[in-house]
């Protein structure tokens, strides 16, 4: 069961977390226009667009024919979490006449590729874009949600402005103590042990095995710290760095049973590299094989790493970063 929150969508009642409930009423798009194509995955194509009403640059995320409950979930969770810190915010949902195709209204962030981005960041940016990321977890997380998609490319970060938020809200799901999920969710470089291994009762802790693979990322410049072929070798390469004594106690705990050479494989050993004492223990702290080891959110923002960044925060309160209205602590 998670540590923290982990009743709380029994308290919210079902009019919070049962989206299969829920009713959209679709509105419809005139009013929002085409400007380019900004990206696009398996479920959907996103455009930048303007609303022609008020000429504010928006995003449209047009979603691919896929299952009506899985677009009430995005919907719902959607609705439920905007206006959160560094949460993407949901405007509008539309429907086109005669394709019916469904769209999402989202704000616009002016992005950075962060595959240009992440081999030129900063330590300071490095402190600032990790807390930010953490916040919003903390905040979903607290609101009984799981984004289980955390990577790179549902980051959204304007780099001069060091506005930050997290989108594509596709894969999260509410949690429920006790409940079984599907572990074919996530990206394969992101993936936390308990998708590899076939631990289906994880929670909110699995999206701090992605942050803790960011972290490594942009510490140890790589474009992905734990690069596998496929799901099986995405394991050895974690199990390569992390080494198999706690693996093996891991497996044991929860009842697991994985066929892996162990001997061939190193001890825990993050190897050489010139990072900062504080930085590789938030890692180590992350990166847990077993789940309930693993830092909440709200563990890893009072991190002795973050400790400047706090200050900040509280400091220039709402210059730098008040767009949302929430980021200022
Ligand atoms: N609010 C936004 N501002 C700027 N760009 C965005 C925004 N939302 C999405 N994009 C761009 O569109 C891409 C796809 O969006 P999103 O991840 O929501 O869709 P998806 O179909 O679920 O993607 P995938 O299957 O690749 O995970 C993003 O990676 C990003 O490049
Ligand atoms: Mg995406």
């Amino acid at each position: 069961m998670a540590r923290v929150y982990a009743g709380v969508n029994e308290s919210l009642g079902s009019g919070w977390y049962d989206y299969e409930r829920l009713h959209i009423d679709w509105n419809v798009p005139d009013r929002y226009e085409i400007v380019r194509r900004v990206g696009g995955g398996k479920y959907s194509e996103v455009f930048e667009g303007v609303d022609m009403t008020n000429e504010e640059t928006i995003v449209i995320k047009v979603l691919k024919p896929i299952s009506k409950k899985k677009i009430k979930r995005e919907v719902k969770i959607l609705r439920n979490l905007t206006g959160g810190p560094n949460v993407i915010r949901l405007l509008d949902v539309v429907q086109d006449g005669p394709s019916r195709s469904n769209s999402l209204i989202m704000e616009y962030v002016e992005n950075v590729d962060w595959k240009e981005f992440y081999p030129t960041i900063t330590e300071p940016e490095t402190k600032h874009y990790l807390f930010q990321l953490l916040k919003a977890l903390d905040f979903v997380h607290s609101r009984g949600i799981m984004h289980r998609d955390v990577k790179p490319a549902n980051i959204m970060y304007d780099r001069p402005r060091g506005k930050l938020r997290l989108i594509d809200w596709g894969l999260a799901e509410f949690y429920h103590p006790d409940t079984k999920y599907h572990i074919r969710v996530g990206s394969r470089c992101y993936k936390g042990p308990e998708l590899l291994t076939g631990y289906d009762k994880y929670d909110y802790s699995l999206d701090l095995w992605s942050v803790g693979c960011i972290l490594a990322a942009m510490i140890f410049r790589k474009e992905h710290f734990f690069r596998g072929r496929d799901n099986e070798d995405q394991l050895l390469r974690i199990l390569k760095v992390l080494g198999t004594d706690s693996f093996e106690r891991y497996l044991e705990k929860h009842g697991l049973y994985i066929q892996t050479d162990n001997r061939a494989l190193l001890q825990s050993s993050f190897g050489p590299a010139s990072v900062s004492r504080e930085a590789l223990d938030l890692l180590e702290k992350c990166l847990k094989y077993d789940h309930c080891e693993r830092l909440t959110a709200a563990e890893a923002l009072a991190h002795p790493y973050f400790n400047n960044v706090r200050l900040e925060t509280t400091s220039k309160s709402t210059e730098r970063f008040s767009d949302s209205g929430f980021c200022s602590t």
